[in-house]
C-alpha cells in the first residue's frame, strides 16, 4: 500500500527540481519511472527517468550506473546523455526524448503486426546497435520489445538501466537485489527448458551473445503479434507454428544458441542477415 503511493508517477503540469515541467508520464518499470519534460532553462523537450521511490538504495544504485554507462554511448540510435540530476533524496537521469512508441506499445495497444521482412530489418538494425555497444565493451542485457522505440523508420535501442561491461561481476548489493544467478545456473535453465524466467537468466549473462539470444526472442515476439492459432491445434513449438523459411528458422535457431554455429560479432551477424534477407527478396 506504502508502495503504491510513494511511487505514484509524478503529476502533469508540475515543475519537478525547480526546473522540468512534467509533460506526460511514459511508463513505469521494475525500477524507475520515465516521462517526457521540459526543460524550463533549456526550453528543450527531455527524457526524464527517475528513481523509484520505494525501490530505495536499489532504484538509485541502477539510475547512477544507467547515468554512467549512458553517458559514454554516443551513437545515432542510442538516445544521448544530457545530466544526471541529484537534488536531496531525489535523483533523476536526463536524456535526449525519441519521439516515438516501443514495440510492446506498437504491438499489444494499436494492435500493430509486422511482416517477416519487417521484422528482419528491425533485427538488423538492432545488430548495429549492438555491434557499436559490444565494441564499446558493454552488454545491454536487456533487449526486448519495451526497450526498442521507432520513429518513423528510425529504431533505437533504450534503457540501458540493466547494461554492464562484459565480462563484469556486478557488486554485491546489485547481485542480491537483482536476483542475479551465477552464469552456470543460466546455462543449466537454458537446459533444462525455457520458461520466461529462464529466458531472462540467460539474458543477464554478461557476453555478447546474451543480446543475441535476446534478440532472438524479440524476432519470435514480432513475428507472433501476427500469428493466429488454428483453432482446436495444440501448442506447438515456434518452429512448427510460425513455419517460417528454413533458412530463417536456422538463422533465428542460431541466436537463440540452439543451431551452430554462433557467431563472433554482431556485426558478423548482421552481414549473414543482410545476405539472407536478399535472397528471401530475390
Ligand atoms: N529516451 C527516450 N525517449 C522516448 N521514450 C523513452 C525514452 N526512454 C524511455 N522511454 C519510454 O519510457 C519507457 C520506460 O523507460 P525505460 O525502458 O528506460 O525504463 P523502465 O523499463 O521503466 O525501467 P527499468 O530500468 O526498471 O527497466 C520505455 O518503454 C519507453 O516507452
Ligand atoms: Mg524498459
Amino acid at each position: 500500500m506504502i508502495r503504491q503511493w510513494q511511487d505514484y508517477p509524478l503529476r502533469t503540469g508540475i515543475l519537478w527540481m525547480g526546473r522540468y515541467r512534467i509533460n506526460r508520464f511514459l511508463g513505469m518499470g521494475s525500477y524507475g519511472q520515465a516521462y517526457a519534460c521540459t526543460d524550463m532553462e533549456t526550453g528543450r523537450t527531455v527524457l526524464l527517468k527517475r528513481n523509484m521511490p520505494s525501490k530505495k538504495e536499489l532504484g538509485r544504485l541502477l539510475l547512477e550506473r544507467e547515468s554512467r554507462i549512458l553517458q559514454e554511448l554516443r551513437h545515432p540510435r542510442i538516445p544521448q546523455w544530457i545530466r544526471y540530476e541529484r537534488r536531496g533524496r531525489h535523483e533523476a537521469l536526463i536524456m535526449e526524448l525519441v519521439e516515438g512508441d516501443n514495440l510492446e506499445h506498437k504491438m499489444m495497444a494499436q494492435g500493430r503486426t509486422f511482416s517477416l521482412l519487417e521484422s528482419l530489418r528491425i533485427v538488423k538494425e538492432l545488430l548495429q546497435t549492438l555491434d557499436y555497444l559490444h565494441q564499446a565493451g558493454f552488454v545491454h542485457r536487456d533487449v526486448r520489445i519495451p526497450n526498442v522505440l521507432m520513429q518513423e523508420d528510425r529504431i533505437y535501442l533504450i534503457d540501458y538501466g540493466l547494461s554492464c561491461r562484459i565480462g563484469e561481476r556486478l557488486p554485491e548489493p546489485l547481485r542480491s537485489g537483482l536476483k542475479e544467478t551465477e552464469p552456470a545456473a543460466a546455462e543449466a535453465d537454458v537446459l533444462a527448458g525455457s520458461s520466461w524466467s529462464a529466458v531472462k537468466r540467460r539474458m543477464r549473462v554478461p557476453v555478447p551473445a546474451s543480446d543475441l539470444y535476446g534478440l532472438g526472442h524479440l524476432f519470435l515476439f514480432m513475428m507472433y503479434a501476427g500469428y493466429v492459432p488454428d483453432e482446436g491445434q495444440g501448442e506447438r513449438g515456434w518452429e512448427e507454428e510460425l513455419a517460417l523459411p528454413q533458412a530463417v528458422t536456422h538463422f533465428v535457431r542460431r541466436l537463440l544458441g540452439q543451431d551452430e554455429p554462433g557467431w563472433h560479432s554482431a556485426a558478423l551477424c548482421g552481414q549473414e542477415l543482410r545476405e539472407l534477407m536478399n535472397r528471401l527478396r530475390s
